[in-house]
Protein backbone atom coordinates (compact mmCIF):
# COMPACT_ATOMS: atom_id res chain seq x y z
CA UNK A 1 0.00 0.00 0.00
CA UNK A 2 1.16 3.51 -0.67
CA UNK A 3 2.20 5.89 2.05
CA UNK A 4 2.33 9.72 1.25
CA UNK A 5 5.15 11.34 3.21
CA UNK A 6 5.65 15.07 2.92
CA UNK A 7 8.69 17.18 4.19
CA UNK A 8 7.97 20.77 5.37
CA UNK A 9 10.37 23.36 6.56
CA UNK A 10 10.90 22.52 10.34
CA UNK A 11 14.11 21.47 11.77
CA UNK A 12 14.45 17.69 11.41
CA UNK A 13 14.46 16.58 7.79
CA UNK A 14 15.97 13.80 8.80
CA UNK A 15 13.31 12.28 10.23
CA UNK A 16 11.66 12.77 7.09
CA UNK A 17 14.36 11.19 5.25
CA UNK A 18 14.82 7.82 7.57
CA UNK A 19 10.58 7.65 7.44
CA UNK A 20 10.41 6.93 3.27
CA UNK A 21 14.26 4.90 4.00
CA UNK A 22 12.55 2.61 6.75
CA UNK A 23 8.89 2.52 4.66
CA UNK A 24 11.55 1.30 1.02
CA UNK A 25 13.15 -1.20 2.50
CA UNK A 26 9.85 -3.27 3.97
CA UNK A 27 8.95 -2.45 0.49
CA UNK A 28 5.83 -0.15 0.59
CA UNK A 29 5.38 2.42 -1.57
CA UNK A 30 6.27 6.21 -0.85
CA UNK A 31 4.63 9.59 -2.53
CA UNK A 32 6.91 11.96 -1.35
CA UNK A 33 6.43 15.86 -1.39
CA UNK A 34 8.64 18.36 0.34
CA UNK A 35 7.87 22.21 0.44
CA UNK A 36 10.34 24.60 -0.73
CA UNK A 37 11.54 25.57 3.13
CA UNK A 38 11.68 22.14 3.91
CA UNK A 39 14.50 21.60 0.83
CA UNK A 40 16.15 24.75 2.17
CA UNK A 41 16.33 22.61 5.79
CA UNK A 42 17.21 19.66 4.45
CA UNK A 43 20.03 21.32 2.68
CA UNK A 44 21.81 23.23 5.91
CA UNK A 45 21.00 19.92 8.47
CA UNK A 46 21.69 17.37 5.63
CA UNK A 47 23.50 18.44 2.82
CA UNK A 48 20.82 17.51 0.50
CA UNK A 49 20.92 19.72 -2.22
CA UNK A 50 18.41 19.09 -5.34
CA UNK A 51 15.65 20.51 -7.25
CA UNK A 52 11.78 18.39 -7.80
CA UNK A 53 13.91 16.39 -10.80
CA UNK A 54 16.69 15.64 -9.01
CA UNK A 55 14.83 14.46 -5.51
CA UNK A 56 14.37 10.93 -5.85
CA UNK A 57 17.53 10.09 -7.81
CA UNK A 58 19.57 12.21 -5.19
CA UNK A 59 17.89 9.80 -2.34
CA UNK A 60 19.16 6.78 -3.71
CA UNK A 61 22.14 7.59 -3.95
CA UNK A 62 22.42 9.51 -0.36
CA UNK A 63 20.35 6.32 1.02
CA UNK A 64 22.45 3.81 -1.62
CA UNK A 65 18.93 1.61 -2.12
CA UNK A 66 18.08 1.56 -5.99
CA UNK A 67 15.14 0.53 -4.96
CA UNK A 68 13.95 3.90 -4.26
CA UNK A 69 13.86 4.54 -8.22
CA UNK A 70 10.94 2.18 -8.35
CA UNK A 71 9.18 2.43 -4.88
CA UNK A 72 9.64 6.18 -4.77
CA UNK A 73 7.35 8.68 -6.67
CA UNK A 74 8.35 12.54 -6.20
CA UNK A 75 5.09 15.08 -6.31
CA UNK A 76 6.11 18.94 -6.33
CA UNK A 77 4.18 20.91 -3.84
CA UNK A 78 2.02 22.73 -6.29
CA UNK A 79 1.16 19.66 -8.01
CA UNK A 80 -2.59 19.74 -7.88
CA UNK A 81 -2.49 17.02 -10.61
CA UNK A 82 -0.90 15.01 -8.14
CA UNK A 83 -3.16 11.33 -7.91
CA UNK A 84 -2.87 12.14 -4.09
CA UNK A 85 -4.91 15.18 -4.25
CA UNK A 86 -7.98 13.19 -4.69
CA UNK A 87 -9.99 11.23 -2.24
CA UNK A 88 -10.88 9.05 -4.70
CA UNK A 89 -6.67 7.59 -4.91
CA UNK A 90 -6.65 5.97 -1.89
CA UNK A 91 -3.56 5.33 -0.32
CA UNK A 92 -2.64 4.26 3.47
CA UNK A 93 -2.26 7.44 5.18
CA UNK A 94 -0.32 10.63 5.14
CA UNK A 95 2.53 11.66 7.52
CA UNK A 96 3.84 15.36 7.97
CA UNK A 97 7.41 14.76 9.25
CA UNK A 98 8.90 17.55 10.43
CA UNK A 99 5.55 19.15 10.02
CA UNK A 100 6.17 23.55 10.79
CA UNK A 101 4.03 25.05 12.58
CA UNK A 102 3.09 26.99 9.33
CA UNK A 103 1.60 23.60 7.67
CA UNK A 104 -0.10 22.53 10.90
CA UNK A 105 -1.56 25.86 11.04
CA UNK A 106 -2.66 25.49 7.43
CA UNK A 107 -4.05 21.81 8.27
CA UNK A 108 -5.63 22.71 11.37
CA UNK A 109 -7.56 25.46 9.42
CA UNK A 110 -8.23 23.61 5.96
CA UNK A 111 -6.56 25.95 3.87
CA UNK A 112 -5.46 23.19 0.95
CA UNK A 113 -3.09 26.21 -0.84
CA UNK A 114 -0.75 23.51 -1.76
CA UNK A 115 -0.27 19.90 -2.66
CA UNK A 116 0.89 18.54 1.09
CA UNK A 117 -1.95 20.91 2.58
CA UNK A 118 -4.79 19.31 0.19
CA UNK A 119 -3.44 15.89 0.85
CA UNK A 120 -4.04 16.40 4.43
CA UNK A 121 -6.83 17.59 4.11
CA UNK A 122 -7.99 15.24 1.94
CA UNK A 123 -7.10 12.66 4.67
CA UNK A 124 -8.98 14.17 7.06
CA UNK A 125 -12.11 14.37 5.28
CA UNK A 126 -11.88 11.10 3.92
CA UNK A 127 -11.26 9.97 7.79
CA UNK A 128 -7.85 8.09 6.23
CA UNK A 129 -4.20 8.31 8.48
CA UNK A 130 -2.83 11.66 9.15
CA UNK A 131 0.28 11.76 11.06
CA UNK A 132 1.96 15.23 12.04
CA UNK A 133 5.06 15.15 13.51
CA UNK A 134 5.16 19.04 14.84
CA UNK A 135 8.79 20.49 15.61
CA UNK A 136 9.13 23.93 17.43
CA UNK A 137 9.97 24.87 21.05
CA UNK A 138 8.48 26.04 22.81
CA UNK A 139 4.68 26.23 21.39
CA UNK A 140 2.83 29.07 21.64
CA UNK A 141 -0.73 29.19 22.48
CA UNK A 142 -1.74 29.46 18.68
CA UNK A 143 0.46 26.28 18.02
CA UNK A 144 -1.59 24.23 20.84
CA UNK A 145 -4.84 25.41 19.80
CA UNK A 146 -3.79 24.33 16.51
CA UNK A 147 -2.10 21.02 17.57
CA UNK A 148 -5.84 20.41 19.54
CA UNK A 149 -8.51 21.39 16.24
CA UNK A 150 -5.94 18.75 14.57
CA UNK A 151 -6.30 15.96 16.60
CA UNK A 152 -10.08 17.06 17.02
CA UNK A 153 -10.72 16.52 12.88
CA UNK A 154 -8.44 13.30 12.84
CA UNK A 155 -5.01 13.63 13.24
CA UNK A 156 -2.40 11.70 15.40
CA UNK A 157 0.07 13.85 17.15
CA UNK A 158 3.62 12.30 17.59
CA UNK A 159 5.80 14.77 18.46
CA UNK A 160 9.77 14.48 18.06
CA UNK A 161 10.45 13.68 21.58
CA UNK A 162 13.33 11.47 22.14
CA UNK A 163 12.82 9.32 25.13
CA UNK A 164 16.15 7.83 27.22
CA UNK A 165 14.70 4.56 28.53
CA UNK A 166 15.82 2.41 26.00
CA UNK A 167 19.36 3.52 26.51
CA UNK A 168 20.07 5.92 23.04
CA UNK A 169 23.70 6.25 21.83
CA UNK A 170 23.79 7.71 19.03
CA UNK A 171 21.81 10.43 17.55
CA UNK A 172 20.68 7.57 14.72
CA UNK A 173 19.24 5.92 17.86
CA UNK A 174 17.48 8.90 18.71
CA UNK A 175 15.92 9.55 15.23
CA UNK A 176 15.03 5.87 14.86
CA UNK A 177 13.12 6.38 17.87
CA UNK A 178 11.02 8.55 16.96
CA UNK A 179 10.67 7.28 13.37
CA UNK A 180 9.68 3.93 15.50
CA UNK A 181 6.74 5.15 16.69
CA UNK A 182 5.64 6.70 13.33
CA UNK A 183 5.60 3.39 12.20
CA UNK A 184 4.03 2.07 15.14
CA UNK A 185 0.89 4.63 14.07
CA UNK A 186 0.95 3.29 10.56
CA UNK A 187 0.76 -0.42 11.62
CA UNK A 188 4.07 -1.24 10.14
CA UNK A 189 6.45 -3.72 12.01
CA UNK A 190 10.04 -2.53 12.93
CA UNK A 191 12.91 -3.23 15.44
CA UNK A 192 13.93 0.79 15.71
CA UNK A 193 14.36 0.88 19.14
CA UNK A 194 14.07 -1.76 21.50
CA UNK A 195 10.72 -2.36 23.52
CA UNK A 196 10.26 -2.00 27.05
CA UNK A 197 9.66 -5.37 28.62
C1 LIG B 1 17.01 26.28 9.29
C2 LIG B 1 15.53 26.52 9.55
C3 LIG B 1 14.90 25.84 10.57
C4 LIG B 1 13.55 26.02 10.81
N1 LIG B 1 12.97 25.31 11.84
C5 LIG B 1 11.64 25.43 12.05
C6 LIG B 1 11.03 24.62 13.04
O1 LIG B 1 11.65 23.80 13.72
N2 LIG B 1 9.67 24.72 13.18
C7 LIG B 1 8.91 25.56 12.41
O2 LIG B 1 7.70 25.60 12.58
N3 LIG B 1 9.50 26.36 11.46
C8 LIG B 1 10.83 26.31 11.26
N4 LIG B 1 11.43 27.07 10.29
C9 LIG B 1 10.60 28.06 9.55
C10 LIG B 1 9.80 27.42 8.41
O3 LIG B 1 10.69 26.89 7.43
C11 LIG B 1 8.88 28.48 7.77
O4 LIG B 1 7.87 28.86 8.70
C12 LIG B 1 8.23 28.04 6.50
O5 LIG B 1 7.32 29.03 6.08
C13 LIG B 1 7.50 26.72 6.62
O6 LIG B 1 6.86 26.46 5.38
P1 LIG B 1 6.35 25.01 5.01
O7 LIG B 1 5.47 24.57 6.11
O8 LIG B 1 5.60 25.21 3.72
O9 LIG B 1 7.53 24.14 4.82
C14 LIG B 1 12.79 26.90 10.02
C15 LIG B 1 13.42 27.58 8.96
C16 LIG B 1 14.78 27.39 8.74
C17 LIG B 1 15.44 28.13 7.59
Amino acid sequence: MEHVVAITGASGGVYGVRLVETLIERGHQVSLIISEPGKLVLAHELDYHFDDEQVVSVLAGKLGMPEVESLLKYYSNDDFMAPVCSGSHRTAGMVIIPCSMATLGAVANGLSSNLIERTADVMLKESRRLILVPRETPFSRIHLKNLLAAEEAGAKIVPPMPAFYHKPATVSDMVDFVVGKVLDQLEVEHELFKRWE
